[in-house]
């Protein structure tokens, strides 16, 4: 789903590597949690001088190397999914090992790609009937207005530093910015009061600012504005924005953020290239439909059991041609008993078992019991399973629909 609205929307697939050498990912902030702890980083084999690789903890720094080194011809849009490795300490919603999809869009800064960008994210999240997500908008501001901001919120930090946590008071030090993202109870009323970037956006910045939210407000986009946002990665300029999935516990609710980033092409060795994309977490919207209940997982994972009393050698061939015909089909193993078998049947979820003994093999039949009903049973030609089963999982069907409309 996420490939085809990419794909209606011009954007071409990119497959980056799993690792990079780490002076590419130091990019996102030499400050960052991502860079200073939760890279996985190891040398190569070279005796002299080994380079030092890191297995990449997000795509957007891989995918930005790859524009500076073959140079594609700008607006270059592109989508991604795969695997993203952080060392953190592994709970419910963050893990060492999780996925991403997401896009980026690269050289252009006209805030209608902004607009494009954060709207098919957005779509993504409905698509999949997700109604609980929000989106979190802000502008960080650029180099012309950003340093202005920086020394206003650093002397203010600063001037309050006795009364900030022990862990604010060390990251206004490293990076002042990250300070806005405490969730620390001590924090907050000096966080509250502290001064947005917001009212520092210069005219042009700000401008910038004004078409993007006019744009998603076109395209019926909700978002908050949000002026205390920040994120965890440092080559933010300009639109960043967040989604919160509000039906998973707070620390882990973010089930996806993006923003520009018009500077790190340069940084990467590139011409100046404005950029902006996003990337969202495969397992916290998993977890956020599993929260709001849509996508229920399927309740089985068969349709027919088949239970086999001469051996397991009926069984074999049955589950194949059973398969073959497009049913789900499963079977027991190891030459268990009758009521073992029947148990497992049960336990499979199957709606359907079909039974093999010498009597069924001798006559050319199988006996057709549905575990769903008040185990009918009938029996069917040999050379006529497949179709029969298949008509009578659809009555089932049927059956079922029935029971839950006259429910309802
Ligand atoms: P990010 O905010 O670091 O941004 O990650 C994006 C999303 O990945 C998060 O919102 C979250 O859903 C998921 N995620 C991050 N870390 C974990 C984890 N340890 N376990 C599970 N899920 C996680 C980026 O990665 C940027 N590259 C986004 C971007 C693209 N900005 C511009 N273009």
């Amino acid at each position: 789903m996420f490939a085809h609205q990419c794909a209606l929307a011009g954007y071409g697939q990119i497959v980056s590597p799993m690792f990079e050498e780490l002076a590419v990912f130091k990019r996102l902030g030499e400050s960052t949690d991502v860079v200073t702890k939760e890279m996985f980083n190891f040398f190569d084999k070279k005796e002299k001088n080994p380079t030092e690789f890191a297995l990449r903890p997000e795509l957007t720094a891989s995918v930005v190397r790859a524009y500076v080194q073959h140079r594609p011809a700008p607006p270059w849009k592109v989508w991604y999914e795969g695997p993203q490795f952080r060392y953190e300490r592994p709970q419910a919603g963050r893990y060492r090992q999780f996925t991403q999809v997401g896009v980026e869009a690269l050289g252009t800064d006209d805030p209608y790609v902004d607009v494009e960008v954060i709207a098919l994210a957005s779509q993504f999240y409905a698509a999949l009937g997700l109604t609980q997500v929000r989106l979190l908008l802000n502008s960080l501001g650029d180099d012309s207005c950003r340093p202005a901001y920086m020394e206003a919120l650093t002397s203010y930090l600063r001037s309050n530093a006795a009364d900030l946590s022990e862990q604010s008071s060390a990251t206004l030090e490293v990076n002042p910015l990250r300070v806005l993202d405490s969730k620390r109870p001590e924090d907050q009323a000096i966080v509250d009061a502290a001064p947005i970037m917001v009212d520092f956006l210069s005219e042009e910045t700000s401008a910038h600012f004004d078409v993007v939210r006019s744009g998603l407000d076109a395209l019926d986009v909700a978002y908050e504005i949000s002026p205390r946002l920040v994120r965890g990665l440092d080559y933010y300029t300009r639109t960043t924005f967040e989604f919160a999935g509000d039906a998973l516990e707070g620390s882990q609710n973010a089930v996806g953020g993006g923003g520009r980033y018009d500077g790190l092409a340069e940084a990467l060795g590139g011409p100046a290239t404005p950029g902006i994309g996003f990337a969202l977490g495969v397992e916290r919207i998993l977890l956020a439909c599993d929260a709001e209940g849509v996508f229920p997982a399927p309740e089985t994972l068969v349709d027919v059991f088949v239970v086999d009393l001469t051996g397991g050698a009926e069984a074999l061939t049955l589950t194949d041609s059973l398969r073959a015909g497009g049913l789900r089909a499963d079977r027991a193993f190891g030459g268990r008993s009758m009521k073992a078998q029947m148990k497992l049947a049960d336990r499979s979820g199957a709606s359907i078992a079909l039974l093999v003994g010498e009597d069924e093999v001798a006559a050319g039949t199988v006996t057709v019991r549905s575990l769903r009903t008040q185990r009918d049973q009938l029996s069917v030609s040999r050379s006529d399973v497949v179709t029969e089963t298949k008509s009578l999982l659809e009555q089932l069907a049927l059956l079922e629909t029935l029971k839950m409309e006259t429910r309802s």
